[in-house]
């Protein structure tokens, strides 16, 4: 029987597994360093008004309409490309305040997009990496309440670079000791993860998979900026369909 002051972590190692009527009510965070997660962080920390995730190109060109280039922008990639027509790619060093100051960004991406979509039932939804993990784990631990952890991966498989950003977010709650940690496999698996590849976290991200894809097709230095920690602290936070910083966590009332 769990401890009343215990957080249950569960850990989804891709998107696959996340259900959205299972995640209904649950308190979620969405990982997607490579690189959605980390763009999302940078255009709110940047002055967005707000983050539109949606998860196919065609509902991107519809909610948009002839606005798109104005107040709002199309965001996103496929094979981690700019779209054809739209205003921006999914590189976050794109992302400056002036050219995302006040604008409104749907954004649609191969795995990271698609994963927020699955939770827009949670009861709260964050988007965390590593350039905003403390202020992620700040809000977790004074919340304290289970989580669920979706890994986005890479096409519906499992990644390495958001496995140890689970464990990592899992690492410093423990160390911010908000209760009791209860893991379930996943979550012990990243948590080890984190502990042999987190001390390097540019060169791990140089090892992973859609890492060298990246860089291959010249977009090194995102592995840079996605590798640097705290950097960005913003906390992007699900509402309504759209991701908008800051808010604040609600928790929920005491059983009697
Ligand atoms: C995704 O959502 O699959 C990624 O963010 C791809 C990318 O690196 O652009």
């Amino acid at each position: 029987m769990a401890l009343p002051n215990t957080i249950r972590i569960e850990v989804f190692l891709s998107r696959s597994q996340a259900d959205e009527m299972q995640l209904k009510d649950k308190n979620v965070v969405v990982i997607d360093v490579l690189r959605a997660s980390t763009t999302i962080a940078t255009a709110l920390y940047n002055g967005a008004k707000e983050v539109i995730p949606v998860s196919s190109i065609e509902h991107a060109a519809k909610i948009s309409g002839n606005m798109a280039g104005d107040v709002i922008l199309r965001a996103g990639e496929r094979n981690a490309k700019m779209i054809e027509g739209f205003n921006l790619g999914n590189s976050p060093l794109e992302y400056t305040r002036e050219v995302v100051g006040g604008k409104s960004i749907i954004f649609v991406t191969t795995n990271g997009s698609g994963a927020i979509v699955r939770g827009r039932h949670a009861k709260h939804l964050l988007v965390g990496a590593f350039v905003n993990l403390g202020t992620v784990v700040g809000a977790l631990a004074q919340l304290r309440e289970d989580v669920t952890i979706i890994c986005s991966g890479q096409s519906e498989n499992f990644c390495l670079e958001d496995a140890v950003c689970a464990g990592k977010i899992i690492q410093d709650l423990k160390s911010a000791r908000a209760g009791n940690i209860e893991l379930d496999d996943a979550g012990q698996a990243v948590l080890s993860l984190e502990k042999g590849y987190g001390k390097n976290i540019l060169k791990m991200l140089k090892q992973s998979e859609h890492g060298q894809f990246l860089a291959e097709i010249g977009f090194g230095d995102d592995l840079k900026y996605c590798a640097g920690v705290d950097t960005v602290p913003v906390l992007p936070l699900f509402s309504g369909n759209t991701l908008r910083a800051g808010g604040e966590l609600k928790r929920r009332p005491a059983q009697a």
